[in-house]
């Protein structure tokens, strides 16, 4: 058994640390993960990071499933030739992507999937990035924009989470209301076994963040219908697992990292944020 244990470390560390493939936010690109990719080479030096070039800046609004699409063929060519597997670290909106597709990959090998600042259980809040999209609309009223099948073709919309239209989210959207199986479909067993393949789930978000609504939703709370906060571990999607996080939790498979003081663009070029909270997940 002892045995065992050192020739499988060994192993991986001749192969080397396992290449980590980042995908971006809303309105952003490889651009903005110069920095971040510099403290991955630094602190793991031979680390291959490859950052997905694909739907950046306005094109990061096409609708969530065709993003899924793409990114999937991107991802899968990566794995293939990394036997060992890979760590997926995703920002934002990008969060979203990455967990469609652990759930769609059915021999993906990703080890560690980093949710950094994303909103995993929807978003209910004004961004300048709404703002910009429907300058005529209050967030009150976004619900009427989003929740039908034209609105589900804009990739806010698909995660939109209204705490006060609660019905008619579950019923009208094809994306978030899936991925954390509020809606049943013929798939939610298959796509559960498929994101418990991974090993770690961690995610990283905090108060100061300004963007992500509430900012909790970055670690799996949202709102109930008085805008109060429920927790991860209360909420119904947790307790009647229904996509793994219940069991990935029981595992000791999630880790939390809570951090005061950045800004929603800043989570990814903040050294201490990297060093405590993203570092210790790749090897
Ligand atoms: C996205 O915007 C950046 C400027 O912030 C630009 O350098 C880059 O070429 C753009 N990407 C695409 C695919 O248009
Ligand atoms: C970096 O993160 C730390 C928390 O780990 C925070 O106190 C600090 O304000 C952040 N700096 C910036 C520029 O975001």
């Amino acid at each position: 058994m002892m045995l065992m244990v050192v020739v499988v470390f060994g192993f991986g560390r001749a192969e080397g640390y396992r290449t980590v493939v980042i995908v971006h936010g809303i309105f952003d690109g490889p651009k903005q993960f110069r920095t971040l990719s510099r403290f991955i080479t630094e602190a793991h030096p031979g680390t291959e990071v490859v950052v997905l070039d694909m739907y950046d800046n306005v094109s990061s609004l096409h609708p969530l499933w065709q993003q899924v699409g793409g990114f999937s063929g991107a991802l899968t060519s990566i794995m293939s030739r990394s036997p060992a597997g890979v760590h997926l670290l995703c920002f934002s909106q990008g969060g979203l992507i990455c967990r469609a597709l652990l759930h769609t990959l059915p021999h993906h090998n990703v080890h560690s999937f980093i949710s950094l600042s994303s909103p995993q259980a929807g978003q209910y809040g004004d961004t300048r990035y709404l703002r910009w999209l429907f300058p005529e609309h209050l967030k009150r009223n976004i619900f009427n924009i989003c929740y039908n099948p034209f609105g589900q073709k804009v990739s806010i919309c698909d995660y939109w989470n209204d705490p006060h239209h609660r019905e008619r989210y579950i019923a009208s959207s094809s994306f978030l209301a899936l991925i954390n199986a509020e809606r049943h479909h013929a798939l939610v067993q298959g796509w559960k076994e498929n994101f418990l393949r991974i090993r770690k789930l961690v995610l990283i978000g905090g108060p100061d963040d300004d963007v992500i609504t509430p900012w909790q939703s970055s670690h799996f709370g949202f709102y109930d219908d008085q805008e109060n906060i429920v927790d991860m571990r209360k909420q119904d999607y947790y307790k009647e697992d229904g996509f793994g996080l219940k069991t990935l939790d029981g595992h000791g498979g999630i880790e939390l990292c809570q951090r005061s003081g950045v800004k929603h663009t800043a989570w990814h070029s903040n050294y201490s944020v990297f060093t405590s909270c993203i570092e210790p997940w790749l090897t």
